[in-house]
């Protein structure tokens, strides 16, 4: 009878381990069919999750171990213990791979093209003609002359009558002139500050006055309806035309920064007596003959001449002790040869591909 309790007891626990073998079994095989899904290091997270956390099926083996008799207890505990380990050994050994070839990626991801041009951060700069006034004006600061203002919009006395022009000289013709109102106009050039300066001034006067001018002319590659002109005029004792020619001749080599051939011809501008245009050796072309030179290799950059006696006096100043002379200079002309633009166009249409050339003189 004692034997046959033993036998049946024996079978039961068999069984009930078995079972738990069976279990435990199944359990590894249900783990390695996932984890070879495993792909990234957040899936396999999941998976130790699923399989070694509170509620997960490894710790539900852990609680039934209490549930069997003592004797199966340390066999079937070693079993559940192993395949805890199992599970936890391999999730590390993939953690790592995983991590490795992550990292991998993402540097793959990252990496730069150093061989890529890389995007240029464009500076403001000014405006070529703007670069030229500045150059201009410091090399005439240099030579004691000061600066003066002059207004845009004048009227007909300051812009001709104090300067000489009779009444029916052609240039108040109003195909050159932007009249504003019979008496009210553009500026034609900067001398109409010969007179104001003159008016507040007593010689010695040594002033340059910088600006834009207006003409009623045709647009083409040389010229346009406004452009700039720096007006230059010193008055003092014996002035003599000498100092003219110095004077400018010395500026333009400042301004081109090397010695620059001049050429005077004689000319008439009714506010000097006398008169001359200056032309200077097309650097454009460098006297090949080009449109900017209208092929003839000479440029011409301005206007001037002595002071007209009248027009000393129409200033207050006494033309029997003082003598004077004046210029004026085009600067988009200049500007042209100095950087190399062949139409004048190009300065007033705010292209950034042409004004992003232009680094300070
Ligand atoms: N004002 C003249 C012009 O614009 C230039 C000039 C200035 C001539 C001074 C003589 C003296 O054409």
């Amino acid at each position: 009878m004692g034997i046959h309790r033993l036998t049946l007891l024996s079978l039961v626990w068999n069984l009930e381990t078995q079972a738990m073998q069976k279990s435990i079994e199944e359990l590894r095989a249900q783990f390695l069919q996932q984890l070879v899904q495993v792909k990234t290091s957040e899936n396999l997270e999941q998976i130790k999750v699923k399989f070694l956390g509170k509620k997960g099926p490894v710790q539900q083996l852990m609680q039934a171990l209490r549930d069997l008799d003592t004797h199966q207890r340390p066999l079937a505990g070693k079993q559940v213990n192993e395949l805890k380990e199992f599970i936890t050994m391999k999730c590390e050994c993939l953690e790592k791979e995983l991590i490795i070839y992550e990292e991998e990626e993402q540097l793959a991801d990252e990496t730069l093209d150093i061989t890529l041009s890389g995007r240029k951060n464009y500076s403001g700069r000014k405006h070529p003609l703007t670069q030229a006034m500045d150059a201009i004006i410091a090399i005439l600061s240099g030579l004691g002359f000061s600066v003066q203002y002059g207004p845009d919009i004048d009227t007909d006395y300051y812009n001709f009558e104090v300067l000489n022009f009779s009444t029916d000289h052609p240039a108040r013709d109003m195909q050159d002139t932007f009249y504003l109102s019979p008496h009210i106009l553009l500026r034609t050039h900067t001398s109409n500050v010969q007179a104001r300066v003159m008016e507040v001034n007593k010689p010695p006067i040594r002033i340059i006055a910088p600006g834009k001018v207006y003409r009623n002319e045709s647009i083409t590659a040389r010229s346009h309806v406004f452009f700039h002109q720096v007006e230059a005029v010193y008055i003092d004792k014996n002035v003599t035309f000498g100092d003219l020619f110095s004077t400018l001749d010395d500026f333009l080599s400042k301004l081109f920064k090397k010695e620059i051939v001049t050429r005077y011809r004689p000319s008439y501008f009714p506010f000097v007596e006398p008169g001359v245009e200056v032309d200077i050796s097309c650097l454009m072309c460098r006297k090949e003959g080009c449109p900017l030179c209208k092929y003839s290799g000479w440029v011409e950059v301005a206007g001037a001449g002595m002071i007209h006696p009248e027009v000393l006096r129409n200033g207050g100043i006494d033309a029997e002790q003082y003598t004077g002379f004046a210029w004026g200079i085009g600067v988009e002309r200049i500007v042209m040869m100095l950087r190399g633009v062949d139409d004048i166009r190009l300065f007033t249409e705010n292209d950034l591909r042409f004004l992003r050339q232009f680094t300070s003189l």
